[in-house]
């Protein structure tokens, strides 16, 4: 492993005031979204898609990382340039998602396993030839009064762990991503209390394998009540749970987090982010964003592939990603938004 490689990676990363996004949305996900506002799942609508906010002026003063999907590497901007030679032009780091996906854990009632380990360290080095130098794995455990088992925990840990040991042995600063969803009925006590456990899980596993701390990055998902739970936490309960749990569960040495932001509305993405960076306790980490929808739901749908909603569109992804550069820091204001 070259750590000097590693950390010249993370140096660039993690940078006040600037945070990661998310454009790794695999093609049945990206069809949704293209759908949702009228468009066909085509190569040519998921790489304007792409453009559309890669090539929006100025986002390099608030994103120093874009996550992308293996497609969108070959994909060029409008102008012929290569994407991770546009985004890396402006001095953002591009990145890939190498996970193949989630099915279901055999044996562990309704838990989930994301694949994708066989032949990973020779993807990467493919990956490295167009510009890559991190990479994302996303880790799906749903919350129920069952869920995640301690099995789903312990294996999904694992292999995440398997996964940021053999990024960093090949140069890439892995994103070590355990999402637990906001889908279902769960009040956030109960989000906590899965939360920390599988946190838990994950570092003891990131030790076992002898993952470097100071050279990865963990993204994880905000402690939250479900979306149908009757009883909705409010954005303070939810910073001051999110604070409580990761300083139980994430080493100091970690250099950054990076939550997702997980079917949560722009606003509150926003807002629990700044409320965290704005905590009386001293988070020993960088506390920021690498956000899919809640930085680009918006957008698309102002551009819904219409040349001539472009620029209003790209105007409203630069203001989100200032929006949240601007919480990453704890100077988020609700009146920003008009
Ligand atoms: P969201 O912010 O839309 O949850 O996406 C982040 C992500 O990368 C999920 O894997």
């Amino acid at each position: 492993m070259s750590t000097a490689e590693l950390q010249k990676t993370i140096d660039t990363m993690i940078v006040r005031g600037k945070g990661i996004l998310a454009a790794d949305e695999s093609k049945p996900t990206a069809g949704k979204r293209l759908e949702s506002v009228g468009m066909e799942n085509t190569d040519e609508n998921r790489r304007a898609y792409r453009d559309v906010f890669f090539s929006t002026p100025g986002i390099e003063e608030f994103i120093s990382g874009v996550i992308l999907f293996e497609e969108t590497l070959q994909h060029k901007s409008s102008d012929g340039t290569l994407f991770p030679e546009l985004l890396a032009k402006k001095g953002i780091v591009p990145g890939i998602k190498v996970d193949k996906g989630i099915i279901p854990l055999v044996n562990a009632d309704g838990d989930k396993i994301t694949q994708g380990l066989d032949g990973l360290a020779e993807r990467l080095q493919g990956y490295k030839e167009y510009g890559a130098r991190f990479t994302k794995w996303r880790a799906v455990l749903p919350i129920t009064d069952v869920n995640p088992g301690c099995m789903g925990m312990f294996t999904n840990a694992e292999v995440l762990a398997r996964y940021a040991a053999i990024a960093q042995d090949n140069g890439f600063v892995p994103i070590v991503e355990p999402e637990l969803l906001i889908d279902g009925t769960h009040t956030i006590e109960r989000s906590e209390a899965a939360t920390e456990a599988t946190l838990y899980e994950v570092f003891a596993a990131i030790r076992r394998h002898g993952v470097s701390l100071e050279h990865m990055i963990l993204k994880p998902s905000m402690v939250i009540s479900g979306k149908e739970c009757a009883q909705q936490a409010t954005a303070e309960d939810v910073a001051a749970r999110t604070v409580k749990v990761l300083l139980r569960t994430v080493p100091a040495a970690v250099p950054s987090i990076n939550f997702l932001s997980g079917g949560q509305d722009e606003l509150q993405a926003t807002q629990h982010l700044n409320l965290m960076n704005r905590s009386t306790q001293t988070l020993p980490w960088h506390v920021s964003f690498s956000y899919a929808r809640a930085l680009q739901g918006s957008a698309l749908k102002i551009w819904a592939g219409k040349s001539e909603n472009l620029s209003a569109a790209q105007e409203n992804f630069y203001k989100r990603a200032k929006l949240n550069a601007l919480a990453s820091c704890g100077e988020y204001d609700q009146s920003m938004e008009k």
